[in-house]
C-alpha cells in the first residue's frame, strides 16, 4: 500500500490530490484538481506526479483526456500526463512553451476556453504578473475557483518553517496573496482587470495548490487579500 494521500472529493465532479513538494527548500505542498466535464472526460489541474495508485484512481472516475499547466512554474510533472494517458492532450500557460520548449502541448492558454471545456470551465489568464503568467479556472457547476500561486491558504496543518514564513509575511490562517505579491505585480491596470474578471465568477470555493481548501466565502476573503489592488491609486 502506498502511504501516499489518494484522490479526495470536494463536489460533483471535482477531485483534490496532495503531494509533498518544496520551495526553495521551503514545504509548501502541491495539490492538484480534477475536474470530470460531460462524458466523463477528465481535466487534469496542474498535475502532480501519477504513480500507479493515483492513475487507479483516475480510471475509476473517467478517462483523462486534457491536462493544463497553469502557470510558468507549475509544470514539473505536466510533461507526463501525455506518456501516462496516449491521447490525453496538454494545454500550456503563456510562456511556459519558452521556458518549456520540450512541453508538448496543444495550445497555449487564453481567456477562451478552448470548445474542449467551454460551458463547464471558464478561464481567465491574470495578467501584468509575469512571474507566474497564471490562468485561473472556475468549474461552474460546483462554484469553485481553482487557483495555483494567486492565493495561499496556510494554516495549522503547514510545516512549522512554512508556517513561521508566512506568518511574516501575513499570509497565514486565511485565503489571500502575501505581503510579496504586490511586488510581482508590473502592471497594476492590467492585473486589476484580470482580479475583477475573476471575481465575477460565481464562485464560492477556492482550491489554491499551497494550504488548504477554502470551501466556502472564497470570493469575499480573495477581495479583501486583494483590496491594495482593487483600490484606486
Ligand atoms: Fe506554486
Amino acid at each position: 500500500m502506498s502511504s501516499l494521500a489518494p484522490l479526495r472529493r470536494l463536489a460533483d465532479d471535482l477531485w483534490v490530490v496532495e503531494r509533498a513538494q518544496s520551495f526553495y527548500g521551503l514545504p509548501v505542498g502541491a495539490r492538484m484538481s480534477v475536474i470530470r466535464l460531460s462524458g466523463d472526460r477528465l481535466l487534469l489541474h496542474s498535475p502532480v506526479a501519477l504513480d500507479a495508485e493515483l492513475r487507479a484512481q483516475l480510471d475509476a472516475l473517467g478517462r483523462v483526456c486534457f491536462a493544463v499547466a497553469p502557470n510558468r512554474v507549475h509544470h514539473l510533472y505536466a510533461g507526463e500526463v501525455a506518456p501516462s494517458y496516449p491521447g490525453a492532450r496538454l494545454w500550456i500557460a503563456p510562456g511556459l512553451d519558452r521556458k518549456r520548449p520540450d512541453l508538448v502541448h496543444e495550445a497555449v492558454l487564453t481567456d477562451e476556453a478552448p470548445p474542449e471545456w467551454r460551458g463547464e470551465v471558464d478561464q481567465a489568464f491574470f495578467r501584468g504578473r509575469p512571474y507566474e503568467n497564471e490562468v485561473a479556472f472556475f468549474h461552474r457547476a460546483s462554484h469553485t475557483l481553482l487557483l495555483c500561486d494567486l492565493a495561499f491558504n496556510f494554516g495549522p496543518r503547514a510545516a512549522a518553517p512554512t508556517r513561521l514564513l508566512m506568518q511574516l509575511l501575513r499570509s497565514y490562517g486565511r485565503l489571500g496573496p502575501s505581503k510579496l505579491d504586490p511586488l510581482l505585480i508590473r502592471d497594476r491596470a492590467a492585473a486589476r482587470a484580470s482580479l475583477e474578471r475573476i471575481l465575477a465568477w460565481d464562485f464560492d470555493r477556492v482550491v489554491v495548490a499551497h494550504g488548504d481548501v477554502q470551501e466556502t466565502g472564497g470570493r469575499e476573503l480573495l477581495r479583501e487579500g486583494y483590496a491594495w489592488l482593487l483600490a484606486p491609486r
